[in-house]
């Protein structure tokens, strides 16, 4: 049974489809079966892969399978490695978004379509999410088992954080009770900036009392415009990188924390304002999870 995991950040910028794709490459060299999901109707995850313009020639796209219009086997798409396939985002999200919000049910559509049969050839699908808390997050975060929020280490990214637990509150308290937190993901991470280098004492304090996983610390790095650029994710673009190398640790060590239980996660948090303290210490309680 694949495990669902959504990157998620309402803020903008902040490394979701840097982490979403460069995530997926590594699950899929690390040798596990890997659905990259683009929920964006920016579609950057399909560029970063190459295929945007492929799967419009093609007409394949997430909202046809969350419509019901076509099945999960007949939209997803190949990509370079036998490992990993993508369901593309496009434009067709938009027009989704807007015009289910008004139908009861409709969050429930993209955990419907992960139900079908061919999902369960997957052993982990990563939804890469856009910057807003509107219907197709909510769907995100509803059909999800757990969630991983990539973030950069400043304390602006905090803002508007508690809106977004706020929500996941919200729908882990009716349509998704088992939704789980796995961690934070530090993004852009420049060990020369004492901001940065700070603020992630800070960070580290916070998580090692709340018992929260920092997943992983990606460093600041030219090459990720390179290989977003390239459409080629880091592992295959520059795997000798540190930033790269960071991305595969990410995907090994969430491999090896979740096969042997000794991956901690938090139930995602409730209540509104807050500096960044009181926010992190919504996080709640922690748990042993086995995901594959
Ligand atoms: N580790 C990194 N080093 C340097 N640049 C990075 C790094 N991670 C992401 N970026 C750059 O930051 C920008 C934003 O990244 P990305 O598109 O992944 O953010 P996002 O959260 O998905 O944005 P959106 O909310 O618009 O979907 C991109 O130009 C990307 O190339
Ligand atoms: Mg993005």
């Amino acid at each position: 049974m694949a495990k669902i995991i959504a990157i998620a950040n309402q803020k903008g910028g902040v490394g979701k489809t840097a982490t979403a794709a460069n995530l997926a490459a590594c699950l899929a060299e690390s040798g596990k079966k890997t659905l990259l999901v683009d929920l964006d109707y920016q579609a950057n995850a399909s560029s970063y892969l190459g295929l945007k313009f492929e799967a419009k020639k093609q007409s394949k796209s997430t909202a046809s399978v969350i419509t019901g219009e076509s099945r999960l086997s007949q939209t997803v798409m190949k990509t370079c490695h036998p490992n990993l396939d993508l369901l593309a985002g496009d434009m067709l999200l938009s027009k989704l978004a807007r015009e289910k919000i008004l139908e009861p049910g409709s969050v429930l559509l993209l955990k419907k379509a992960f139900e079908q049969k061919e999902a369960k050839a997957y052993d982990i699908i990563l939804i890469d999410t856009h910057p807003s808390l509107d219907l197709l997050f909510q769907m995100a975060l509803t059909a999800a088992d757990f969630y991983l929020v990539p973030m950069f280490a400043e304390a602006d990214p905090f803002d508007g954080l508690q809106y977004m637990f706020s929500e996941i509150t919200t729908i882990k308290g009716t349509l998704n009770k088992g939704l789980g937190f796995l961690g934070l993901v530090i993004t852009k991470f420049d060990r020369q900036n004492t901001t940065h280098v700070k603020f992630l004492e800070l960070l580290e304090s916070f998580c090692k009392s709340n018992k929260i996983a920092i997943r992983g610390l990606i460093p600041d790095s030219k090459a990720l415009a390179g290989s977003s650029s390239n459409q080629k994710p880091l592992i295959w673009y520059k795997p000798d990188l540190p930033v790269s190398e960071a991305y595969l640790a990410l995907a090994k060590k969430l491999i090896r924390d979740l096969t042997t239980a000794k991956g901690s996660t938090t139930n995602g948090t409730p209540k509104v304002k807050g500096t960044p303290s009181e926010i992190m210490n919504l996080f709640g309680e922690s748990r042993n999870l086995e995901i594959f």
